[in-house]
C-alpha cells in the first residue's frame, strides 16, 4: 500500500474507489503479497527443501486456497471441512497433514479414505481410534505423533500451544511409550514427529529451544522418523516497526539440527503466508465525542474482525486520504456492535477524520474472515482479490435474507 498524492492505493487501485464501488466493509487481498510471502519462505529454506503445508485455518477462502495450491504448497487441516476444502482446491492428498486434538471417527475415516500424507495424532486414544479404523478398512496408515515440547513460544498466552499446561500434543514420557506401542502395530506406520508451539512468534529463540527438545527426545529412541513437522507460528509485523521473525536465524537452527539428523522438514505456516496480504476497508458511520476522546464508529465490527476483541491484538488503522499537519485528535476506533469489546484501537495524535471517510484496517488476511461470525445478524463482508490489473470477487457479501 502506498499513498499517491495523499490518496491510499493498493496494488495501483485507489482504496476509496474500491470502497465506493464494492460498498464497505470489504476484505481486499493482494495476490502479489501472497505470492511474495510464499516465495520468501521458499527462498529462506531452499537448501532443506521443506514441504510447506499451508495452515488452512488462517484463511480458508476457496479461491485463496486455489492460488496457494498453484504455488505448489500442501495443506495443514484441522477438520473435515478444511480437509474437503483443501482437496476441492486441488491440493494433492499426499501433501496434506491433519492436526488437532479431537479428530472424530468420521474425520479419521475420511482422511484415511483419501490417503493423505499424515494424520498427526495427539493422544493414545486417538492412535487407538486410527488403528481401529485402519484395521476395518484393511489399510496401512501413515501417522505422526505431536509432541508437547513444553517450550514457551513467548507470544500471547491465548495463542501459545507448546507449554505443558496446554492441551496440545503428548508429553515426552507418553511420546516414548507410544513409539514402543506403534512398533507392534500392524496397521499404523509412525513416520513423523510433529510440534507446533504457538502463533505470532517473533523470535527464532523459542524455535531453537523447541529443536533442542526434539533433538534430545530423538536421542532416546532408535525409531527412524521420516518427517519432522515443525508446525507454523512465524510472526508478522503488525506494528509496522520491523518486528518480524528473522527467518535466516530460524533456518540456521534447523540446518544445525539436520546435521545430526536427516529428515524431511514440514512447515505449517498460516499467518506468514496470508496475514499481510489483506486490508479491511471500512467507512466511518459517525464520530461522537466521549469524555476524553472521540469515538470513530466504523461499519466494520468485531464480528468481521475478532482479533482485537479476542486477543487485544493490534491492527494499524490508516486513513485513505492523508491530511498533513493536522494530527491532534485522540480517537478510539470502534464497531457498531453492542459490546464494549467491539473496539479496534485507541490512537493519540491522529489526523482529523470526517464522517463517511474510508479507513483501512491493516494485515487482516490471517484469522480475519476465518474467525468472522454473524453476530448481531450482520452479514459477512465481500472479499475481493487483486490479481495484477484485475479484481476478482472471491466471496460475495452475504445477504441478510441468507441469515433469516
Ligand atoms: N499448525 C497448527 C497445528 C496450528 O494449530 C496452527 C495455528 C498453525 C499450524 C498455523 O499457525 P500460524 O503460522 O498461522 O501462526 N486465531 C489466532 C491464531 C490461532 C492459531 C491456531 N493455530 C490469531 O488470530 O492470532
Amino acid at each position: 500500500m502506498i499513498y499517491k498524492k495523499d490518496k491510499l492505493t493498493i496494488e495501483g487501485f485507489d482504496v476509496s474507489f474500491l470502497g465506493k464501488k464494492y460498498k464497505t466493509p470489504i476484505y481486499c487481498y493482494s495476490l502479489k503479497k501472497i505470492k511474495d510471502n510464499i516465495e520468501n519462505l521458499k527462498r529462506n529454506f531452499k537448501k532443506i527443501d521443506p514441504l510447506i503445508c499451508y495452515a488452512v485455518k488462517a484463511n480458508s477462502n476457496l479461491n485463496i486456497l486455489k492460488e496457494i495450491k498453484k504455488q505448489n504448497l500442501g495443506a495443514d487441516v484441522v477438520s473435515l471441512g478444511e480437509l474437503m476444502k483443501a482437496l476441492k482446491a486441488g491440493i494433492k492428498p499426499k501433501k496434506i497433514v491433519f492436526s488437532g486434538v479431537g479428530k472424530t471417527e468420521a474425520e479419521i475415516e475420511y482422511a484415511i479414505s483419501k490417503n493423505i500424507l499424515l494424520i498427526n495424532a495427539e493422544s493414545k486414544s486417538e492412535i487407538l481410534e486410527i488403528e481401529k479404523i485402519a484395521k476395518i478398512k484393511k489399510k496401512n496408515v501413515d501417522i505422526g505423533i505431536r509432541l508437547n515440547p513444553n517450550t514457551d513460544a513467548k507470544t500471547l498466552n491465548q495463542i501459545s500451544t507448546g507449554k505443558k499446561e496446554n492441551k496440545f500434543g503428548v508429553n515426552q514420557k507418553i511420546f516414548l511409550q507410544l513409539i514402543d506401542y506403534l512398533k507392534k502395530s500392524k496397521y499404523l506406520n509412525l513416520k513423523c514427529l510433529s510440534v507446533h508451539i504457538g502463533s505470532q512468534i517473533l523470535s527464532h529463540k523459542p524455535y531453537q529451544s523447541m529443536l533442542k527438545v526434539i533433538d534430545k527426545i530423538l536421542k532416546k529412541t532408535n525409531h527412524k522418523f521420516e518427517y519432522i513437522d515443525l508446525g507454523g507460528g512465524m510472526g508478522i509485523d503488525y506494528n509496522h516497526n520491523n518486528s518480524k521473525i528473522d527467518l535466516k536465524k530460524y533456518y540456521k537452527d534447523i540446518e544445525k539440527f539436520l546435521k545430526k539428523n536427516n529428515y524431511k522438514i514440514i512447515f505449517e505456516p498460516g499467518r506468514s503466508i496470508v496475514g499481510n496480504s489483506a486490508i479491511l476497508i471500512t467507512k466511518i458511520i459517525y464520530i461522537k465525542q466521549g469524555y476524553k476522546k472521540d469515538f470513530v464508529i466504523l461499519d466494520a465490527a468485531m464480528n468481521d474482525l475478532m482479533r482485537p476483541a479476542l486477543y487485544g491484538a493490534n491492527h494499524k488503522i490508516i486513513p485513505t486520504k492523508k491530511v498533513r499537519n493536522n494530527k491532534n485528535k485522540n480517537y478510539e476506533f470502534v464497531g457498531p456492535i453492542c459490546e464494549s469489546t467491539d473496539t479496534f484501537s485507541t490512537v493519540r495524535k491522529y489526523q482529523k477524520l470526517n464522517e463517511k471517510d474510508f479507513l483501512v484496517i491493516c494485515d487482516v488476511g490471517a484469522y480475519g474472515t476465518s474467525l468472522a461470525s454473524n453476530y448481531n445478524v450482520r452479514p459477512k463482508p465481500i472479499e475481493i482479490l487483486i490479481k495484477g490489473s484485475k479484481i476478482q470477487i472471491i466471496s460475495k457479501r452475504q445477504k441478510i435474507s441468507e441469515l433469516m
